[in-house]
């Protein structure tokens, strides 16, 4: 009786782990639709049916973690993501841009825990559409909206938004364009602020590329502490700060602080497909080993 309730639940939890479909989610506008076949970096445009095997080896690290349920999806976590909150005074009057919203929890968070509105975008229309769901299941449709939107290319006109923020965005892209197109469409004396991975020592090549690899992505680029305060300021930003924390994420105290119960889902969504559990240790082996080497910043700037 025990092993068939335990199969029923790992089949359901399978089916679950297929996206569902999206109920009332506005269209995504026809720049969308054109660009989501562009080359959008590491950005994946996940399929809705069951993944095969193949595909889930071929998984970037956060598409990968979002596939089996996680919710909160950059190196600091929710700590790094309250952290980085804390360099901005955001009044309820603000207008808050969020780029690479991902699941787009940290929005509904930031518009629920500031009363301002939020505008949240995503390159991957698979994540608008998770994150758009996210958001009419906590009522928040007229607090935050989520659209597509490629940081190197953003729809919005100059000096729009108060405060700009990304986390585990920037290490995806071409930087210097980013900041130049983060600064275009923030106000004067705005504030930007980001969470990103850094090398806390100065690895190998070996254990670069390595890590580069093991996170599934080709453009992907971290930074020293001092190398990403350099490009900050070097892109025109100023008041520049950064704080350097151990990366914690994938340790079992900083799943449960981040995803509740919701690391038992996760957990049950692994251990149902051996694809799953194989990318998932890969992933939790590599960064583990080499925890000295990874960590994270967050930091901050002003437009001037
Ligand atoms: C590691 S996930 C982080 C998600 C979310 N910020 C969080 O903290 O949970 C990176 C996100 O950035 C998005 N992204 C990657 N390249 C992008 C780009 N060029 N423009 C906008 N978003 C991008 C990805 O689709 C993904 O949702």
């Amino acid at each position: 009786m025990l092993a068939i309730g335990y199969r029923k639940s790992l089949q359901r939890i399978m089916q679950e782990t297929v996206y569902p479909p999206t109920r009332t989610a506005p269209a995504i506008p026809a720049r969308v639709n054109k660009s989501a076949t562009m080359d959008t970096g590491c950005a994946q445009q996940l399929s809705r049916t069951k993944l095969t095997a193949g595909q889930i080896a071929e998984l970037n690290a956060y598409d990968f973690m979002a596939h089996l349920g996680k919710q909160i999806i950059n190196p600091g976590g929710k700590t790094g993501r309250d952290q980085m909150l804390a360099a901005l005074v955001i009044p309820p009057t603000a207008r808050l841009l969020e780029i690479g919203c991902g699941t787009g929890v940290n929005a509904c968070y930031i518009a629920r825990t500031y009363g301002c509105n939020v505008t949240a975008v995503d390159i991957s229309t698979s994540m608008v559409e998770r994150a758009r769901n996210v958001i009419r299941s906590a009522h928040l449709e007229n607090n935050v909206l989520c659209h597509y939107a490629d940081i190197n290319d953003l729809p919005f006109v100059d000096n729009e938004f108060d405060f700009i923020i990304c986390q585990a965005v920037l290490m995806f892209v071409d930087q210097p364009a980013a900041l130049t197109e983060v600064r275009r469409v923030l106000k004067p004396s705005g504030q930007f602020a980001a969470v990103e991975f850094n090398w806390r020592v100065i690895p190998l090549p070996a254990l670069r590329d390595s890590t580069y690899r093991i996170c599934g992505c080709h453009t992907l680029k971290f930074h020293s502490s001092a190398g990403w305060l350099d490009l900050f300021k070097a892109n025109g930003f100023n008041h520049t700060e950064l704080i350097q924390q151990p990366f914690r994420m994938l340790r079992i105290a900083g799943f449960l602080r981040d995803e509740g119960f919701n690391s038992l889902k996760i957990l049950a969504r692994a251990l149902a497909r051996w694809a799953n559990l194989k990318r998932m240790m890969q992933i939790w082996r590599h960064f583990s080993r080499h925890q000295d080497y990874i960590g994270y910043v967050i930091l901050s700037g002003r437009k001037p």
